[in-house]
C-alpha cells in the first residue's frame, strides 16, 4: 500500500491511496498525524487481542431492527447514555433532535431492547454524524456497523456527497471503528475540545464518486 509505514518490523497502513489522493498530508500536520497513527494502531493491536478472548457472537443486519427513535424511546435512551458515556447528552436534547427536520435521528433495537442509537444532521451536501453510541453491554457484537451501514446506505440514497464527523483523539475504539468503514482524518484541530484540551479529529468519506473531486480538504 502507498504509504505503508514500517516501525520495529510493524507495517502501519498509515496512509490509503485516497488519503494521500485527498491531501492529507497538506491539510494535517504530518508528524503529529503519524504519531497518531501509531498510537492507534498499538491500541487496536493489544484490544483486538484482548476482545477476541471475550467477545460473544455477532448480531447479522437482520437482528436489528433500526428506525426512526421515537419520544417513548426516551427513557431508554436515556438509560444507554448513562450507563454508555462519561458526558450523557440530555434528554431534552433527544427530544428537540428527533422533531428537527434536519436531524435523523435512528434507534437500534434487539428485540424491543434499545441498544444503540445514531444521529446526523443534514448540512447541505453533508451528512454529519453528530453521535452514535451502542450499549456497553453490545460493544463489539457488530451493533455499530449495522446501524453505520444502514445509515451510509441511507445518506447515498437521499444524495448526500460525503459523510464527516468529530472525534476526540482519545477516543480510539470510535477512530477504528469509522476507519474500517473508510473515514480518513483529513484535518486536526489542535485543543479542538476545550473541555478537556483534547485535539479534535475531522473524519470523511465520500459517498459519491465525483465527490473526491470537488469537496474541499
Ligand atoms: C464506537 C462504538 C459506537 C462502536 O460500537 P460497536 O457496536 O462496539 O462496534 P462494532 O462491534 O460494530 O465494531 C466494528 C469495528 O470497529 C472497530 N472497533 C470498535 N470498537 C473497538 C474497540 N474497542 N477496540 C478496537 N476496535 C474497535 C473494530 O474494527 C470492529 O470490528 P471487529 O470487532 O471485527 O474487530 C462504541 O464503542 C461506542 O458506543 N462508544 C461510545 C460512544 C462513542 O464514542 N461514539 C463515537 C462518538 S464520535
Amino acid at each position: 500500500m502507498v504509504g505503508d509505514l514500517i516501525l520495529s518490523g510493524l507495517r502501519i497502513p498509515a496512509f490509503t491511496p485516497s488519503e494521500l489522493r485527498f491531501g492529507y498530508f497538506e491539510t494535517a500536520a504530518t508528524i503529529p498525524a503519524l504519531l497518531y497513527e501509531t498510537r492507534l494502531v498499538m491500541f487496536n493491536l493489544f484490544r483486538r487481542r484482548a476482545a477476541k478472548q471475550r467477545v460473544s457472537r455477532k448480531y447479522t443486519a437482520d437482528e436489528i431492527t433500526i428506525g426512526p427513535m421515537l419520544a417513548a424511546d426516551l427513557p431508554a435512551v436515556w438509560r444507554l447514555e448513562r450507563a454508555s458515556s462519561r458526558t450523557p447528552w440530555p434528554v431534552s436534547l433527544f427530544q428537540d433532535l428527533i422533531e428537527d427536520s434536519r436531524h435523523t435521528v435512528l434507534a437500534a433495537k434487539v428485540g424491543t431492547r434499545l441498544v444503540g442509537y445514531l444521529l446526523y444532521e443534514h448540512k447541505g451536501e453533508i451528512g454529519h454524524i453528530a453521535n452514535i453510541c451502542v450499549h456497553v453491554e453490545y460493544r463489539r457484537r457488530g451493533v455499530a456497523s449495522c446501524i453505520l451501514t444502514s445509515v451510509l446506505k441511507r445518506m447515498r440514497k437521499e444524495g448526500f456527497a460525503a459523510s464527516e464527523l468529530e472525534v476526540r483523539q482519545t477516543n480510539m475504539d470510535a477512530q477504528l471503528f469509522y476507519k474500517k468503514f473508510g473515514f480518513i482524518t483529513y484535518e486536526i484541530i489542535a485543543a479542538g475540545y476545550p473541555d478537556t484540551q483534547e485535539d479534535c479529529f475531522l473524519m470523511r468519506l465520500p459517498l459519491a464518486e465525483q465527490s473526491h473531486n470537488t469537496l474541499r480538504y
